[in-house]
């Protein structure tokens, strides 16, 4: 199976996501909150260890600083605009490092390394997750949590999208939005020797405005019970947190 990533393939649509992407930073976003709150007692006041693999523009790694300044943070995208933007995001914290490479390799070079390892918002736009869920266990001494779309049934949807309006768009489909059988993902990571997986839902708190009709982009609509129902383009974006220990 090729295990390509394409959605920030070379410098195509630079601009518009370094853009999307720094929102994350002006405004926290919900999901991420999340993350924080699961995060937090396991790494306040500790010295630790931590990789974010698929980093993006280091939004995340900005976040727990503050949780935890005396840890160290290891930031790795395959994307290098967007390690620019977090060397920039986080200059003057030492304790921090970003380096552009692919998460792929990280096994070799250090290997049980991390005590906690992150993997935010990544594998539903990869071709699938077996190798980034290897790749992880590979490098973490004790806990993993990562953010993807699951389905609570056995059934994934392998779901591709290509957005005519953007560059990327031109030649053909662009990106994944997969969603993942949440029992099969359980079955195959306790199959790599786990000791606890635990999958948390996301329900947002918020309303989201709808952005233009040709631009994919979350929005927020109300359900009769008073939940709240996000939409990507034509895609449910069924969110979860997923917590895994080693
Ligand atoms: C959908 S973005 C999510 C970024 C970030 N985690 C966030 O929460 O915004 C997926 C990221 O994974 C990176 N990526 C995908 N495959 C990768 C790989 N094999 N090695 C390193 N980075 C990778 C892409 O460059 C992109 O920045």
């Amino acid at each position: 199976m090729e295990r390509t990533y394409t959605y920030f393939k070379g410098e195509k649509d630079k601009e518009f996501n370094i853009a999307s992407a720094k929102k994350y930073v002006e405004q926290k976003q919900e999901l991420d909150k999340l993350l924080e709150s699961l995060i937090a007692p396991l790494i306040e006041g500790q010295r630790l260890s931590i990789l974010d693999a698929c980093c993006g523009v280091g939004h995340l790694v900005y976040f727990l600083w503050n949780l935890s300044p005396q840890s160290s943070f290891l930031g790795v995208d395959q994307t290098p605009y967007l390690i620019e933007q977090a060397k920039e995001l986080c200059r003057g914290r030492e304790n921090i490092i970003f380096e552009v490479g692919d998460v792929y390799d990280l096994s070799v070079k250090y290997p049980k390394h991390f005590d906690i390892a992150i993997n935010w918002k990544t594998i539903s736009w990869l071709p699938y997750y077996d190798r980034m869920l290897q790749t992880l266990i590979a490098v973490t001494k004790k806990h993993i949590f990562l953010s993807s779309l699951f389905y609570d049934g056995d059934i994934d949807f392998e779901i591709r999208v290509r957005e005519f309006k953007k560059e990327a768009g031109k030649d053909g489909f662009n990106s994944y939005y997969n969603v993942y059988s949440l029992p099969r993902f359980r079955e195959f990571v306790y199959g790599l020797g786990v000791s606890n997986l635990q999958a948390f839902d996301f329900e947002i708190a918020i309303d989201l405005p709808k952005p233009p009709f040709d631009q994919m982009g979350t929005y927020t609509v109300r359900l009769e019970d008073g939940k709240r129902l996000q939409i990507s383009g034509a895609v449910v974006m069924s969110w979860k947190v997923i917590r895994i220990d080693l």
